[in-house]
């Protein structure tokens, strides 16, 4: 759709094509959002990265004032005014966005569209760029986040695997050994191979090399309503499960067993960590980056409780496989999950505060969707 072109007729094309020109083309493309608003601040245009970052569609936004979208541009009514007199520009930095559940940070830079000398001036308009400068930053640390990710598991890898051969030999020498032994002595070797199997799984568990990868069609509302039936038997009526799904979201190539793994693990945590409500939800980004690859659709699947948020001293490490709060926890959660997202060209992000804590899944949707995106 191209919200900057207009419906035309021409020599070669047949009434209501849409004519979208090169200019056209490379604002519709653009990861700063672009918007052009009249003398009034009334938005005229907006291109897919505004609908992105105000998540809401063109349609719902043209037409509307900017004050109203974003209250926070109030007190710059008289700055915008200027810039339609003098044709100055001006930037403004840090400007918060408040949107339902979501607040972001945005740098603005207002120029002014001035017609030609004879023109009124009513005719001119403001060309607001906008830029979500918390979304720069959280695309540093992401990649940060999946280098170190990368190192880990080579690391934790190599370290199972040395523990698997010996373990194996322990084990076998405790089995030969228990049948020399009377009966009230073979309670040690008993220990030994029992501590030895725990080891051996917890190992496994670790070195879990690349599975391979099934491709199905997953359909992300099943797997999260399995997931929840899963969870609703573990617990009860001790946690509300609130649902907050997007229907339009198509089926998309990946392993189902593998995603089910991977989303049990966030509502599983979510659960223990004392919350009374658990919201899954699902949404679609458009011409989203993850690490340094730009997607035209990713899924996001968000879960979000109400516990006391992720323990201070684990933010920095919570990733990395052993690192738990829990007593009987084993740390392992997490760094499968993210595993898992990975292999599917993924992530899992969180924010963490007492009351709010969101685990995010992103997913690019795989598949010939490039007719829709
Ligand atoms: N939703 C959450 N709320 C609070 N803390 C969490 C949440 N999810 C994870 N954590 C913290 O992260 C730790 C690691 O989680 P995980 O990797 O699943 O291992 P485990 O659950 O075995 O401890 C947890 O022990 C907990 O302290
Ligand atoms: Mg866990």
């Amino acid at each position: 759709m191209a919200y900057f072109g207009g419906r035309t007729t021409g020599p070669n094309l047949a009434k209501g094509d849409i004519v979208v020109s090169p200019a056209e083309n490379i604002i519709e493309n653009l990861t700063t959002a672009v918007v052009v608003a009249d003398t009034a601040l009334r938005l005229q245009a907006v291109n897919p990265a505004t609908e992105m970052l105000f998540e809401l569609s063109a349609k719902q936004m043209v037409g509307q004032q900017l004050q109203r979208l974003w209250p926070q541009t109030a007190p710059l009514v008289s700055l915008f005014a200027d810039t339609l007199q003098t044709a100055h520009s001006f930037t403004r930095r840090g400007l918060p966005l408040l949107l339902p559940g979501r607040e972001a940070i945005v740098d603005m830079t207002v120029t002014a569209l001035l017609p030609g000398r004879n023109v009124d001036r009513r005719d001119a308009a403001l060309l607001l760029e906008l830029t979500q400068v918390d979304r720069l930053r959280r695309l540093a640390q992401e990649e940060e986040l999946m280098d170190r990710h990368v190192a880990q598991r080579a690391v934790v890898r190599g370290l199972a695997h040395e523990i698997k051969n010996p373990l194996g030999g322990l084990r076998g020498a405790a089995q030969l050994l228990e049948r020399k032994l009377t009966e009230s002595e073979r309670e040690y070797t008993r220990i030994i191979i029992r501590e030895a199997d725990r080891l051996q799984s917890l190992v496994d568990r670790l070195a879990e090399p690349a599975r391979p990868y099934l491709q199905a069609q997953v359909n992300i509302h099943q797997i999260l309503e399995h997931v929840r039936s899963l969870l609703l038997a573990e617990v009860g009526e001790n946690v509300v499960f609130r649902r907050d799904y997007d229907p339009s979201i198509p089926e998309f190539a990946a392993d189902p067993d593998q995603l089910v793994q991977a989303i049990l693990n966030l509502v599983r945590n979510a659960v223990q960590s004392s919350s009374r409500t658990v919201v899954l939800r699902s949404r679609i980004e458009r011409q989203f980056t993850i690490g340094q690859r730009r997607h035209k659709l990713v899924l996001r699947t968000e879960v979000e409780d109400n516990g006391p948020g992720v323990p201070q001293a684990l933010r920095d490490t919570l990733f990395y496989p052993m690192v738990t709060g829990r007593a009987e926890g084993s740390g392992l959660g997490l760094s499968i999950a993210q595993d898992i997202a990975r292999r599917h060209g993924g992530l899992i992000e969180y924010v963490s505060r007492p009351g709010r804590t969101v685990f995010t899944l992103f997913l690019p949707l795989r598949q010939d969707y490039d007719a829709t995106g």
